[in-house]
């Protein structure tokens, strides 16, 4: 039998993969799912886990398990009836320049045609989708990378658990570049790099990464923390390792969420849609939100008349990290916004009258000239 791959090692000492690629990263050894190890990094690793391996001198690069096998499993924790908090798919944002390829490796990795139905092939508003991998699921907001829209990059990175920062590799580091990497850290948000466009003549990665190592985002194999894939959106390199890495990075966060009781979601998208009325793309933070509930989101409110995923199918319920269309508020909310689910229509209506109370008196007040020592005499 042949050297043993991650996926194998991991199965055979009895942990995920991701947590053997994470400790394989912290002993500065990058590994992907699929590669093989060899025999030194194999008894280094166990060593780490505790684990003692032996060799078969036959089956060279097999290991063989000694008891005892890692960690003793923790016993099964005593029924929980009223916890309900699972983990989570991760909220991936995709930011980065204009036209760095945003929304083709999105695409790419949903195996669909966005880009090229856009006007003009600039985002112009934010999609999200859920993407399945290995079984595994990952929620993907799209930026537009266009100057004008600032506060919907500030919006998705703080709606996100994962920026992928997305960088063209013939073009290198730009001005929203950056600002998608302020953004990432004033939201505290993990950044992985993914540089783009490897296919073509003009790309450098490695100018890539020198650029982006003098503004603190360090390539493992420099000795820093951040990870760096190499894709083509175009010829579909490097995309099963980009989600690969999410979900490692993904498992070192433990994202967890409540399944049950009233939905809290965020707003990334709404608009008016003809037959349609307000519609607000949510994504669900905790609990879960059911058609005929009744929500309350800014100034507006409404009875859940239906939930569209992502595919355009209608649903009953859903659930969190999951993208949703909302159909039944009476007017369209801001995008940042949460929503709550609330039984009480009547305390909904109170609330949403106080806050338009609130906003008109906001409103009022910054049309009022105020009069102030300093602009006394300047009429
Ligand atoms: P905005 O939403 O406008 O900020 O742009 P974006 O970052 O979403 O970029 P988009 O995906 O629209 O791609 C911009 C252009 O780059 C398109 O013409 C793509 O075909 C091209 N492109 C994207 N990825 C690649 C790639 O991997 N290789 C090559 N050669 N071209 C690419
Ligand atoms: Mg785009």
């Amino acid at each position: 039998k042949g050297p043993v791959s991650v996926k194998e090692l991991a199965a055979l000492i009895g942990i995920k993969p991701f947590q053997l690629i994470h400790h394989l990263m912290e002993m500065n050894i990058f590994a992907s799912m699929t590669q093989l190890l060899d025999e030194g990094v194999i008894q280094g690793v166990c060593q780490r886990l505790g684990i003692t391996i032996q060799t078969d001198k036959k089956e060279r690069h097999a290991p063989v398990h000694t008891a005892p096998l890692g960690k003793p499993k923790a016993q099964a924790p005593p029924p929980q009836p009223l916890s309900n908090i699972k983990s989570r798919a991760p909220v991936v944002t995709f930011m980065g320049h204009v036209d760095h390829g945003k929304t083709s490796l999105l695409d790419a990795i949903r195996q669909t045609k966005v880009a090229a139905g856009e006007a003009g092939g600039i985002t112009q508003h934010i999609g999200a989708y859920t993407v399945v991998k290995d079984g595994r699921s990952i929620t993907f907001i799209d930026t537009p990378g266009h100057e004008a829209f600032t506060a919907m990059r500030a919006r998705g990175a703080s709606i996100t658990d994962i920026v992928v920062l997305v960088v063209a590799a013939d073009d290198g580091v730009m001005p929203q570049t950056i600002e998608a990497i302020n953004h990432a850290r004033n939201a505290k948000v993990p950044i992985i790099v993914a540089i783009n466009k490897i296919d073509l003549p003009g790309a450098n990665p490695l100018r890539v990464k020198s650029q982006l190592q003098e503004i603190g985002l360090v390539p493992e194999e420099y000795g820093g923390d951040t990870i760096f894939c190499e894709v083509s959106a175009i010829k579909k390199i490097g995309i099963d390792n980009l989600l690969d890495m999410i979900l490692l990075q993904a498992e070192i966060l433990e994202l967890k969420a409540n399944y049950e009781g009233n939905a809290k979601a965020r707003v990334i998208e709404s608009q008016i849609e003809k037959g349609r009325g307000p519609t607000a793309t949510v994504i669900v933070q905790s609990g879960r939100l059911k058609v005929g509930d009744i929500v309350l989101c800014g100034i507006y409110y409404g009875k859940v008349r239906a939930l569209i995923d992502d595919t355009g199918k209608n649903i009953k319920e859903a659930f969190p990290s999951m993208p949703v269309k909302v159909l039944g508020l009476n007017g369209a909310p801001l995008p940042g916004e949460e929503l709550v689910v609330e039984k009480d229509e009547k305390k909904v209506k109170e609330i949403v009258q106080e806050r338009i109370e609130a906003l008109k008196k906001d409103r009022e007040a910054s049309l009022t000239p105020k009069v102030t020592l300093e602009n006394i005499f300047q009429a």
